[in-house]
């Protein structure tokens, strides 16, 4: 037993779920016909719809219990304190800095950091303006028409996934690419049909010393050299890093460097200087109204009560499915074109913050964790996996995002893709109970031993639970409230399960491994002391390389 499930208020719902457990929420909507209105929030124009959860009132009280009982609140505060609450790097968690809007001080170490944030911001603001106005030119003297921002994970995901987002937000003639694979085809592609003369790389890694990036990154500045010689660097080439000395070498002009600190995790340096793409992309403006849009729900998560705080009800629907329940896959289903990359981004946001298993005492825990992340846009995924959704023998909790307006004036688009919407969460909440099915067969004609050949098949068992998020429309403010929402459930989970939520050990070992593989396969070490398997491989894959090259 551990501390989380020896608590009072763990057994409780442990208790609680054997009594709920078959409870079908067809039955409990029928009982209760108040469900939305108990069972949602709402959030500067954001609604969290959490009706079609297998919950009772009940339920969510020893829920809240249960986050008073892991003191969430007292968390919270300390992170918005700028106390060091990633405690195995022995640094604050202080994202939330980075968008503050309030004139509120933040302080981290005794040190009031809004000042240098912002200071950034302000860097960033001339610079885009500058390349946006067309009074930063190439060194041919022609405007840039392409932002290529060279990154990778945290440096890379946000960046791609608000850019997609906003899209609608985007000139024709100043367009975002993105190279972050450290194959080589991820770049020459990418490269393929640029000018390198309207071009301009941002170099974005914290350390600046991560191994796609700086090999991307060199052989990015090879291409710019071999066409417009040395001297273009430092027009096409600026950098977003936490580390000065790296990106002097490189090369790189340090007054076109940007800056940001190590109290902000890779996976949430969206809002700092890594967000340069965003701002030279859409305009500094609408870059700062993600950020006020992330500071409403900064805002919202400080000051509401459990009970009402959207992050921390999302947090505890995720652990009464992970925990109680037993599932460990999160689905998360926009309905939005724009917003097809938010669940790949979610995947680092979530996986990389809560895939732990020891606690912050270094013990391994006796509960799971971080759920697996997936999901895709509406209606695609419709037509792909939703079927074990359904039917399949799975459960998978599930986060559906609707969007009540577009930003293309089609209205029948529109009415359909949110009829989908609607139509699925209810689909997976009813089901169909075999009874209906037959109904709905014999009324269509159908021969009774094909009815009963085909009940059970048609048969949906529902009780299958969502939350549905309702934005206003796909904007700056609403991308920015919506990031935030997710990195404070993410934030939330991780306080429950006593987990360090913002270091990442568990992408070193692969790391290293790589470094001390590369030489056995360019030959300049022997293959030796390797396992069978490995050994097999690195033989293979040399054979293939010669005779395929
Ligand atoms: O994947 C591990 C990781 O450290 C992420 O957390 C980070 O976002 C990414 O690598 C890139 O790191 P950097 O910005 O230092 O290049």
């Amino acid at each position: 037993m551990s501390a989380l499930t020896d608590n009072p208020a763990w057994t409780t719902l442990q208790a609680h779920y054997e009594d709920v457990k078959s409870l079908h929420m067809r039955d409990l909507f029928k009982q209760d016909t108040d469900r939305f209105e108990k069972f949602s929030v709402r959030s500067s124009g954001i609604l969290l719809d959490y009706s079609k959860n297998r919950i009772t009132e009940q339920t969510m009280t020893l829920l809240s219990d249960l986050a008073r009982s892991c003191h969430v609140e007292q968390v919270r505060d300390k992170m918005f304190a700028g106390e060091h609450i990633n405690s195995t790097e022995d640094r604050a968690v202080f994202h939330v800095a980075l968008r503050n809007r309030s004139e509120r001080p933040m302080m981290v170490d005794g040190v009031d950091v809004m000042p240098e944030v912002r200071a950034v911001l302000n860097k960033v603001r001339r610079f885009s303006e500058d390349v946006r106005k067309g009074h930063w030119r190439g060194v041919t003297g022609r405007p840039i028409k392409t932002v290529v921002n060279i990154g990778i994970g945290g440096s890379d995901l946000g960046v791609i996934m608000a850019l997609q987002s906003l899209r609608s937000y985007q000139r024709d003639d100043l367009s975002p690419r993105f190279i972050s694979n450290v194959d080589s085809s991820h770049l020459m592609e990418t490269l393929r049909d640029l000018d390198p003369e309207t071009t301009l790389f941002i170099v974005a890694s914290k350390t600046f010393t991560t191994q796609e990036t700086m090999l991307n990154a060199r052989s990015a500045r090879s291409w710019l050299v071999k066409r417009l010689g040395g001297e273009a660097v430092r027009k096409h080439f600026v950098a977003v890093s936490t580390n000065e000395e790296k990106v002097r070498d490189f090369g790189i002009d340090t007054d076109y460097m940007f800056p940001f600190w190590d109290w902000v995790g890779g996976r949430y340096s969206v809002w700092s200087a890594i967000g340069l793409a965003i701002a030279l992309v859409i305009g500094f403006d609408k870059f700062e109204e993600m950020l006020e849009g992330a500071h409403a729900m900064d805002e919202h998560f400080r000051t509401s009560p459990v009970e009402h705080n959207m992050p921390i009800i999302m947090a505890l629907l995720g652990v009464w499915y992970a925990n109680f329940f037993g599932w460990s896959t999160h689905a998360v289903l926009p309905y939005d074109q724009y917003l097809t990359r938010f669940p790949q981004y979610l995947q680092q946001l979530d996986m990389e913050s809560n895939g732990k298993r020891v606690d912050l005492q270094g013990r391994p825990v006796d509960y799971t964790t971080g759920p697996v992340i997936f999901g895709h846009a509406g209606t695609n995924a419709q037509h792909s996996f939703f079927q074990l959704l359904h039917q399949g023998s799975w459960n998978v909790s599930m986060d559906f995002i609707g969007v009540a307006n577009n930003h293309h004036p089609l209205r029948e688009h529109q009415t359909i893709l949110l009829s989908n919407f609607l139509a699925q969460t209810k689909a997976l909440m009813l089901g169909k109970t075999e009874e209906e099915a037959r109904a709905e067969m014999a009324a269509k004609g159908m021969a009774q031993n094909r009815i009963d050949k085909l009940a059970a098949h048609r048969t949906f068992p529902g009780n299958k639970p969502s939350n549905s998020l309702v934005l206003p429309l796909v904007t700056p403010f609403t991308v920015g409230q919506l990031l935030a929402l997710y990195e404070h459930k993410v934030f939330v989970q991780g306080i429950i399960w006593n987990i360090n939520s913002f270091d990442q050990w568990g992408v070193e070992l692969g790391k290293q491994l790589a470094k001390d593989l590369t030489p056995k396969l360019t030959g300049e070490v022997p293959i030796m002391d390797e396992d069978a398997s490995t050994e097999g491989l690195l033989k293979y894959m040399k054979r293939l390389k010669k005779e395929f090259i």
